[in-house]
């Protein structure tokens, strides 16, 4: 019987969106967090497309880097160049007939160029509050909400990204959901005294080394090393390794948003998410299962 699966599904309300390989083992992952807790709980979760939207009113929304990419307040070079390696790189990225392990030595390359025009384009701390105020990079619908609610439930937030982290954080606090729960890992911009960007932090993070290794701050899963139970909610296979580091494992709910080449990728998500929300804008699925444990 899967009673809190049911009333997961009923108070979500949008069940033709939510694809689910093996609801016995997500009832029993269910039954598990609901009666350790909040107090038993994280959450981790990626940004770009995760915690923020795919597309609105039938636009595609901005990614971290695409804020850059896409802004007339960065000089038209650059975004060519962001242009060329968008088109080259993206398909990669999301190629099914690929393995991670072929697909890591294109993703770094592109990364590294990346940055590379990043600091060739001297960018700014002030330019980047500019571009984001102005840009398409917006939270999904209730995801403040639920931000908010683990923040008042002491359930704290990894942040775990492959964007930026200087923009990410720009976006939170544009909408007011940097809570002090919120803790970030993702790629920093380093900047000279001007105010340019420099360099970047290491390590690098890709979309397919989010895992303990990718930590700048070993200590933050051995802070919270009570805390067994977790959400993981990704757009990416890449993300499915995010919750590498909490300390004994206990009832994990990977929940996947996918949003681009939904029929090709459909397979790789459902096989390898306990939950995949299909085109769905909205965290209304994490809200009713935080809303559930907490
Ligand atoms: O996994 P995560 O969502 O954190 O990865 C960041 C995303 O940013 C990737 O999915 C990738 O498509 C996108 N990206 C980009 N431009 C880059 C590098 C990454 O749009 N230069």
């Amino acid at each position: 019987m899967a009673d809190i699966l049911q009333k997961v599904l009923q108070e979500y309300g949008n069940k033709d969106k939510c694809k689910i390989r093996d609801p016995t083992k997500v009832e029993a992952i269910l039954q598990k967090l609901a009666s350790d807790g909040p107090s038993k709980l994280q959450v981790i979760t990626d940004f770009d497309f995760t915690l923020s939207r795919f597309h609105k009113d039938g636009k595609r929304c901005d990614s971290c880097h695409g804020i850059l990419d896409h802004s007339p307040l960065m000089p038209d070079s650059f975004r060519e160049k962001a242009k060329a390696l968008y088109e080259k790189y993206y398909h990669i990225e999301l190629d099914h007939k690929m393995t991670v392990e072929e697909k890591i030595p294109h993703m770094i390359t592109w990364y590294k160029g990346s940055h590379n025009l990043l600091i060739e384009a001297q960018v700014t701390k002030q330019k980047i509050q500019e571009m984001v105020l102005t840009s398409r990079a917006l939270l999904r619908d209730s995801a403040v909400n639920v931000l908010s609610y683990l923040n008042d439930h002491h359930v704290p937030v990894l942040i775990f990204s492959a964007g930026v982290g200087n923009i990410l954080e720009e976006i939170l606090h544009r909408e007011k959901a940097f809570f002090p729960n919120v803790e970030v890992i993702s790629n920093y911009m380093l900047f000279n005294e001007d105010g340019e960007c420099t360099s970047f932090r290491e390590p690098l993070i890709h979309m397919f080394n989010k895992n303990e290794t990718a930590l700048d701050n070993p200590d933050y899963f051995q802070d919270l090393k009570n805390r067994h139970n977790a959400l993981v909610l990704g757009d990416s296979i890449g993300d499915l390794d995010m919750g590498s580091g909490i300390h004994n494992p206990g009832a994990l709910l990977r929940i996947g948003f996918l949003n681009d080449k939904i029929d090709e990728r459909m397979d790789s998500l459902y096989n390898n998410f306990d939950v995949v929300l299909v085109d769905d804008q909205t965290f209304d699925f994490v809200n009713v299962v935080s809303r559930m444990v907490c």
